[in-house]
């Protein structure tokens, strides 16, 4: 399932970006008309939408309610399924046939065991269907979390409330893909250092995509917390001159379907 509390709202007012950094990665999917598409761990719609409206049938897949919600109301025309990308098949996709492609942006790290979700992945897509696909890769925000990590333990609390994404290396990632039947066409990493925007601090980013460890801590000592983590994060060098950024490193790839 999913480990994070999504708060749909703030992920698109204040996070914006993760969505709109995947905006290319449907480029590379490049969906023809009429072509048939799931969209794992669709979160708010942003992309499935785009994909509707470039003419693809689409249906969007995520765990999290909240997010499906908003989905729905913003994007009253796309289809949008509640399923746990560990565990879901056609019957729950509302199909009888199977996919030519699935995109995912920013999702993949979420979900474990990830040799199950690319199993169910390639379950449900055609032979010589794409799996186009981006997501936090190793060493992912690893300065964040270290930062929070610190935090936690200063006002002596578990760290162990951190919840640990898949990020994988490229090795590792192709090879789950091979095992999951596919044959791997292009996978790269890249560091994609990420502005935060002028309202968002480093703690911020932590309290929104760490909010179990956020709700590990009484509410009084939130402040401080904070306080901390941005401490960290300053000397751990994510603030710069151009304000908070973010040491995301990201992972893409193409596979096709064996
Ligand atoms: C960072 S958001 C990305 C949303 C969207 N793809 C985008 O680009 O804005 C990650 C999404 O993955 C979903 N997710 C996490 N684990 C999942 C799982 N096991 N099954 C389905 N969705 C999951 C979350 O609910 C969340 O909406």
């Amino acid at each position: 399932m999913t480990s994070n509390e999504w708060d749909a709202q703030a992920y698109d007012r204040r996070f914006g970006f993760v969505g709109r950094y995947g905006d290319d990665v449907l480029d590379v999917l490049d969906a023809q008309p009429g072509e048939r598409v799931l969209d794992l761990g669709c979160g708010t719609g942003r992309h499935a939408a785009e994909l509707a409206t470039r003419g693809a049938i689409v249906v969007g897949l995520d765990a999290d309610p909240r997010m499906l919600a908003k989905a729905a109301a913003d994007h009253p025309r796309v289809t949008f399924v509640e399923a746990d990308a560990t565990a879901f098949d056609l019957a729950q996709l509302g199909s009888d046939r199977l996919f030519d492609a699935c995109f995912s942006n920013a999702a993949l790290q979420w979900m474990t065991p990830q040799n199950a979700v690319l199993r169910n992945v390639r379950s449900v897509l055609r032979d010589g269907g794409r799996f186009v696909a981006e997501m936090g890769g190793a060493g992912n925000i690893a300065a964040l979390d270290e930062a929070l990590r610190a935090a936690l333990t200063e006002l002596g609390f578990d760290e162990a409330e951190i919840v640990s994404n898949y990020f994988p290396t490229v090795g590792v990632q192709s090879l789950a893909l091979e095992d999951a039947g596919f044959r791997v066409e292009l996978a790269a990493w890249f560091r994609r250092p990420t502005a935060l925007g002028p309202d968002t601090t480093a703690a911020d980013w932590t309290r929104h995509f760490r909010s179990a460890a956020w709700a590990s801590v009484p509410v009084h000592l939130h402040e401080r917390l904070a306080a901390e983590v941005d401490d960290r994060a300053r000397n751990g060098g994510l603030l710069t001159a151009n304000g908070w950024v973010a040491d995301y490193c990201r992972l893409r790839f193409v596979a096709v379907a064996r």
